[in-house]
């Protein structure tokens, strides 16, 4: 089966970021404060294309290291972030993951997300619900006042700063209390089995929440702009995810 192909091929890349831990690691720039790829992000990737061509010669891919060149187009298409959390993954926090979402004809048919440090993996089927290594998982049904909420920042995205913290502070007023995991995909998923009620950032990419979003939808969530719009696969933009009582409460507070 397809989908179970590419689940081992994403655990067997969790290996590799398990085993980067006994080497010293190779950090690069990129452009801004505090945003970093190491040797390990492009290596990952490499062997999931490798790997991930097997399954599918004719699909495409969207991928972190190689950038926003690939349109999704109406084939398949693999949306791939080898490493959400190189921040994490740097600081050895062992809160980071792999990523593959699989679209056709530019909507999502598949997801999986992948911690390898706690061996939990995150999955979706288009209309099959949602799993966490093999058990269906479910988001929240209460609101904002029972539940924790999650939210994310990236210190190269200077222009939000003010913006996520006012957010942030107007949820937390509202909710249990705050965290800020630093893997926006893993922080989704944990919407999606009700660990978090809320997850917002202000600006992701595509790799960062397409496998996620499938998987918080499937467990019965929601997922949107910040604004309440539709997110885009084919391009940035904010991520307002969470069950359904805390998304009506969410949306809005951040609109008042
Ligand atoms: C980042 C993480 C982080 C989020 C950033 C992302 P990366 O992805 O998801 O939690 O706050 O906006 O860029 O660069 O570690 O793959
Ligand atoms: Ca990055
Ligand atoms: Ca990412
Ligand atoms: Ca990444």
């Amino acid at each position: 089966m397809l989908y179970d192909e590419i689940i081992k091929i994403v655990t067997l890349a969790g290996e590799l970021m398990l085993q980067a831990q006994d080497e010293e690691l190779t950090v690069f720039d990129k452009e801004g404060t505090a945003n970093f790829v190491t040797k390990h992000d492009k290596e990952i990737q490499f062997y999931l294309i490798q790997n991930l061509r097997q399954l599918i010669p004719e699909a495409t891919f969207l991928a972190e290291e190689d950038g926003m060149q690939q349109e999704l187009g109406d084939g398949y298409c693999f949306i791939i972030d080898p490493i959400d959390g190189t921040t994490n993954f740097i600081f050895d926090y062992k809160h980071s993951c792999i990523s593959v979402g699989l679209t056709k004809f530019g909507r999502m048919l598949f997801g999986c997300v992948y911690n390898p440090y706690t061996r939990e993996m995150y999955s979706a089927v288009k209309g099959e619900g949602a799993k966490l290594n093999g058990k269906e998982i479910h988001c929240s049904d209460k609101g904002l006042a029972d539940n924790l909420v999650a939210f994310g920042t990236a210190r190269y995205q200077t222009e939000d700063t003010d913006r996520i913290f006012d957010h942030a502070k107007k949820l937390y007023l509202n909710s249990l209390g705050i965290r800020a995991g630093g893997s926006a995909a893993l922080d989704i998923c944990r919407v999606a089995s009700g660990a978090n009620g809320v997850y917002l950032e202000l600006m992701l990419y595509p790799w960062d929440y397409a496998a996620a979003s499938l998987i918080v939808m499937e467990a019965g969530g929601f997922i949107s702009t910040a604004e309440g719009g539709m997110i885009t696969l084919d391009q940035p933009c904010s991520i307002l995810a969470a069950g359904r009582q805390c998304w009506k409460e969410a949306s809005q507070l951040l609109s008042e």
